[in-house]
């Protein structure tokens, strides 16, 4: 996929990655359709701001009307806690799979059918290393991603007719805002080296939507993938990896 040229909407623009998928899109000479609960707090020069909560469905609803010459969504917005299952909050619980399953799932929903008027374009969800390794203090988070890989995979096979592109980009750990305010608060030393930094991992992500690649995985992701093959690994914030076997 070209992405000069191409009408980009991205989610959850106004931090973290979501920020740097933006702004680098419009780099690379994109239009780009800017999207957050807080529209106010968009910076990005040159970009079409609009308000859209994934969990809202008159808001995706009202997006997806909106920006009818899409044909590239970047799901990117999502909460990142959740907590652990028992004796979590149980609407945390519910909040991690409301926007990373049924909010991405809403989205690919209202935006099929604009993709395919556009020609098919491309889809791509940003899911976590956790997806394949449960993650101790945020298992609802690891299995909300879980169910998004799921989620991804299936709709890959739906859309292939329809000629869209469906991508996951699968990070270990990536130096947001967010990440370090939840290493802090757990009192966790992050492993500096293997931190993605957001602006280079963006380029990555879309160098490898550009290029038709539907899993776009850094080192962790690689190694937790691999242990797939063998018995259930738990996720170790302080390397960025596998810790030993469950
Ligand atoms: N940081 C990491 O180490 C890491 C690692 C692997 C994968 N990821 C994934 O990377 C993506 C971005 O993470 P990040 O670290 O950049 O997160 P972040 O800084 O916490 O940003 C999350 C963004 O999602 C938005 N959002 C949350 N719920 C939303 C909803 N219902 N509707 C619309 N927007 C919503 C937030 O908006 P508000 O400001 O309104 O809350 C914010 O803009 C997420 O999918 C995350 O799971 C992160």
């Amino acid at each position: 996929m070209n992405l000069d040229g191409a009408t980009a909407l991205v989610t959850g623009t106004n931090r973290g990655l979501g920020h740097h998928f933006a702004a680098e899109l419009l780099k690379r000479g994109a239009k780009v359709y800017a999207t957050a609960r807080r529209p106010e707090l968009v910076d990005l020069p040159g970009a079409e701001v609009l308000r859209l909560d994934i969990t809202d469905p008159a808001s995706v609803s009202a997006a997806a009307t909106t920006a009818t010459d899409v044909d590239l969504l970047i799901n990117n917005a999502a909460f990142t806690g959740g907590g652990n299952f028992i004796g979590g909050d149980l609407d945390s619980i519910r909040a991690a799979m409301d926007s990373n399953y049924y909010g991405t799932l809403a989205m690919i929903r209202a935006f099929a059918p604009v993709l395919a008027r556009n020609g098919g374009g491309a889809i791509l969800n940003v899911l976590s290393a956790v997806a394949w390794m449960t993650f101790d203090g945020n298992t609802a988070y690891a299995a909300a991603k879980s169910a998004q890989w799921g989620l991804t995979n299936g709709v890959r096979v739906e859309l292939a007719g329809q000629n869209t592109l469906v991508s996951a980009l699968v990070p270990g750990l990536i130096d947001t805002e967010t990440l370090r305010a939840y290493a802090s608060g757990s009192g966790v030393v992050l492993p500096e080296h293997r931190l993605n930094d957001p602006a280079d991992l963006v380029r990555r992500a879309l160098d490898g939507i550009a290029a038709g690649e539907i899993e776009i995985l850094d080192e962790s992701a690689v190694e937790a993938k691999a242990r797939l093959a063998g018995p259930p690994t738990q996720f170790d914030l302080t390397a960025a990896g596998a810790k030993a076997d469950l």
